[in-house]
């Protein structure tokens, strides 16, 4: 007779677990990229118990540099800082590139900023955000809002269908669009095209800052995803 076992986890549960294992990656005196979401706040409260102590941490949004502070953790202004060795961060899709959709907490703008302070991006996630091709996930775009309807035109253009992100502003006080209907192939041209659009202040497709690596949360455990 044999048995098997299947563990379940929720996600929640597996939030936890990548935030945890993002620890690794965390060297102990160096400042540390931090990104924003329900992922990123349970790798915030892991560094907070670890003991690691990091000279400090920069942030891509008020409400991780919030959360950083409560704990203890000190948190640096971006222009003090040079390099980064590491950015961890949440993705709403992740591809199998390590392209990515992010902006789901409207966090986009800043949260490139960072990644690109540094050399390695730590992208975690739970099994769900893992796509073949980029677009399921409604792509946020960070705008002027005077350009707003001109940038839903040209969005309509490429046959998606954008939507002014009820009642929300950024850290930069500008607007968000949610763009459904694409299927993102390119994602490289197609981030490259669309920041030139005027009014946009940042497409939420990461891939000229993708990720190097990805800890991915299963059932099985921790998988880790490499792409350099
Ligand atoms: C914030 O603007 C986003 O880019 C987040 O990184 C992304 O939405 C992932 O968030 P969760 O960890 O909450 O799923």
């Amino acid at each position: 007779m044999s048995f098997s076992f299947q563990i379940s986890m929720t996600q929640d549960e597996l939030k936890t677990l990548v935030g945890q294992a993002a620890l690794h990656y965390v060297e102990a005196g160096s400042i540390v990229g931090v990104g924003t979401g329900s992922t990123v706040d349970k790798f915030i409260d892991a560094l907070a118990a670890s003991g690691i102590k990091v000279a400090g941490a920069v942030s891509s949004s008020v409400r991780s540099t919030e959360r950083m502070k409560g704990l203890g953790i000190p948190v640096l202004d971006a222009a003090e800082v040079q390099r980064l060795g590491v950015y961890i961060d949440g993705a709403d899709e992740i591809d199998h590139g390590g392209h990515m959709i992010k902006g789901g907490g409207a966090a986009l703008t800043r949260e490139k900023i960072v990644a690109d302070l540094a050399e390695r991006f730590v992208c975690i996630a739970d099994e769900s955000k893992l796509v073949q091709a980029l677009g399921k996930f409604p792509l946020p775009v960070e705008v002027i809002p005077m350009a707003a309807a001109q940038i839903a035109r040209r969005f309509a253009d490429l046959g998606g269908v954008a939507t002014l992100r009820a009642g929300v502003v950024t850290d930069n006080g500008c607007h968000i669009l949610d763009v459904t209907g694409l299927q993102i192939t390119q994602p490289r041209a197609f981030e490259a095209d669309v920041n030139q659009w005027p009014g946009v202040v940042t497409v939420g497709v990461f891939a000229r800052n993708r990720a190097n690596v990805c800890l991915l949360g299963t059932a099985e455990g921790v998988k880790t995803l490499r792409f350099d």
